[in-house]
């Protein structure tokens, strides 16, 4: 958890370049780029690196849709949209979730407002960004496959889980 706080940080001056975005584009159509653009430039940056350390892992492995993982990649956060969530409630919500994970969700209201209101978006996007970025791309035409992984990238591994999920989780905890 605490490589999570400081990845949130060193990501706050992450970049995206144009090959960046180049490699982006190659791999979405025009409705899921714009789910892509949507999201802050952190969580691009974010997104690309899990694609590729997810490319990565996925090399030699003759069961993984290689098109289909690094495309759940590149979408599995876009449930966080951009201006939602300002820098400060979505920092609060990661320490809340790492000081008091069981209270933390249970404070999440949707609904965006005054302060304390802000605050309990920023909780509840934190909770619920993989159903609603499931939401957003079937939305956008993604098939069942790709809104099934998105959905369930932050749920506990269970039995029957496709090689990419596995994998997204795998390379997701690594960035
Ligand atoms: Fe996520
Ligand atoms: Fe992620």
């Amino acid at each position: 958890m605490w490589h999570r706080v400081k990845q949130f940080f060193a990501a706050l001056t992450a970049e995206v370049t144009a090959a960046d975005r180049e490699f982006a584009d190659a791999w979405l159509n025009a409705a899921e780029r714009a789910l892509f653009y949507a999201m802050n430039l952190p969580d691009q940056y974010h997104a690309l690196q899990v694609a590729r350390t997810a490319r990565r892992l996925a090399a030699g492995r003759a069961d993984v849709d290689l098109e289909l993982l690094v495309r759940c990649a590149l979408l599995h956060d876009v449930g966080k949209v951009k201006g939602d969530v300002s820098t400060f409630d979505k920092t609060a919500a990661v320490l809340a979730n790492r000081f008091a994970p069981e209270k933390a969700e249970g404070w999440g209201r949707p609904g965006r407002g005054g302060r304390i209101a802000n605050l309990r978006h920023a909780l509840h996007v934190y909770f619920h960004h993989p159903e609603r970025g499931a939401a957003l791309v079937a939305a956008a035409g993604g098939d069942e496959r790709l809104t099934d992984i998105i959905g369930r990238h932050h749920r506990p591994p269970a039995a029957g889980d496709p090689p990419e999920l596995t994998i997204l989780r795998e390379a997701d905890e690594l960035h």
